[in-house]
C-alpha cells in the first residue's frame, strides 16, 4: 500500500471495503430530507433542479461559471440539501480533472448539471462532455442551467438509462474513446456500467475513471471490481458530504489496458 497525497493508492492489492456505516441519527435525518423534498415537489410540482435555477438567476449572472457554481453551493447550504456533487468534493474533484487534462468526457448522472458545468470549466475550448440523465425533468432543468452558463457547445446531455445510452455512443454520437469518465449516478449500477463502457471499447491506456459515493451510501460490486481488475490503479480519497457531514470515499483508477 502507498500513500499518495492524502488518498490511498491499492494497486492489485486485497480488497478493501470503503463502505463506512452511518449513525442511526444521519439515517433517520436523511430519510426526513428525502420525505420533505418529495412533499415540496408534489406541492410545488417542481423538482429541486428547477428551484436551483431560479435560485441561480436571481443570484448570478449569465456566463458567470465560477458564480453560478458558487450559487447552487450556497442553494444547498441555505435552502435545501440536494444531491449535487457540492464544494468540498468539487476541490478533489477539480485536482484529478486538472491533472489528466481531459478533452472527451462522460459523465452518468447530470443532475441539475453542476459538475458537467465544473468539468466543462476545465476542458479546452473544443473538449467536449457527454453526460447521460435518466429523469427527464432534470433533465430538462440542466439543460437551462447549462445554456444559462454557455456551456451548450461543449456539454450534450443525453435522456435515458446509461446502460442502455453508453452502447450508443459511438453510433449516435461518433465517439471513439474517453479520456475521462465520471460515474455518479445509481450506485448498484456502477459496474454494470463501467463493464459496457469497457465493453464498447471506449476505454484507452490512461483513461481516468472517477466514481464517487464509495464511502456513503456505497458500491460494493464496483469497489470489489475496481480493486480485482489488473487492468485499474486506484486512489482512494477521503470526502465529505457537503452539509450532511459524512464521510465519503471517491475512487480514481486509471485505465492499463
Ligand atoms: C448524485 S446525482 C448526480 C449529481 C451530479 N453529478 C452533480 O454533481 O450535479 C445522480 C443522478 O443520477 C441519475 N440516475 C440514476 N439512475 C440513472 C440511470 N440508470 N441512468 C442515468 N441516470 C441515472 C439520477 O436521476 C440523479 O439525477
Amino acid at each position: 500500500m502507498l500513500l499518495l497525497r492524502n488518498g490511498t493508492n491499492y494497486h492489485r492489492s486485497e480488497f478493501v471495503s470503503h463502505l463506512k456505516p452511518i449513525s442511526p441519527i444521519k439515517t433517520v435525518a436523511i430519510w426526513h430530507i428525502a420525505f420533505w423534498h418529495k412533499v415540496r415537489d408534489i406541492i410545488g410540482r417542481n423538482t429541486p433542479c428547477h428551484r436551483i435555477n431560479a435560485f441561480v438567476k436571481q443570484n448570478a449572472q449569465r456566463g458567470d461559471v465560477p458564480a453560478i457554481l458558487q450559487a447552487v453551493d450556497t442553494y444547498c447550504r441555505d435552502k435545501e440539501w440536494i444531491m449535487h456533487l457540492g464544494q468540498q468534493k468539487a476541490e478533489r474533484f477539480s485536482e484529478i480533472v486538472q491533472d489528466c487534462k481531459p478533452k472527451v468526457c462522460l459523465e452518468l448522472g447530470t443532475y441539475c448539471g453542476y459538475s458537467a458545468i465544473l468539468l466543462g470549466s476545465m476542458l479546452p475550448d473544443d473538449g467536449k462532455i457527454y453526460t447521460v440523465e435518466f429523469d427527464k425533468d432534470f433533465v430538462r432543468a440542466a439543460q437551462e442551467l447549462v445554456e444559462y452558463a454557455g456551456m451548450q457547445e461543449k456539454i450534450t446531455i443525453l435522456q435515458g438509462d446509461a446502460g442502455e445510452v453508453i452502447p450508443t455512443l459511438r453510433e449516435k454520437h461518433s465517439v471513439d474513446k474517453f479520456d475521462f469518465v465520471f460515474i455518479d449516478h445509481h450506485k448498484p449500477l456502477y459496474c454494470r456500467e463501467l463493464k459496457h463502457i469497457e465493453a464498447g471499447k471506449y476505454v484507452r491506456r490512461g483513461t481516468v475513471v472517477v466514481g464517487d459515493d464509495l464511502g456513503w451510501p456505497g458500491s460494493p460490486e464496483y469497489d470489489a471490481y475496481i480493486q480485482k481488475s489488473p487492468s485499474y490503479q486506484n486512489t482512494f480519497y477521503d470526502t465529505k458530504i457537503d452539509m450532511l457531514g459524512i464521510s465519503d470515499v471517491m475512487a480514481k483508477s486509471i485505465y492499463l489496458g
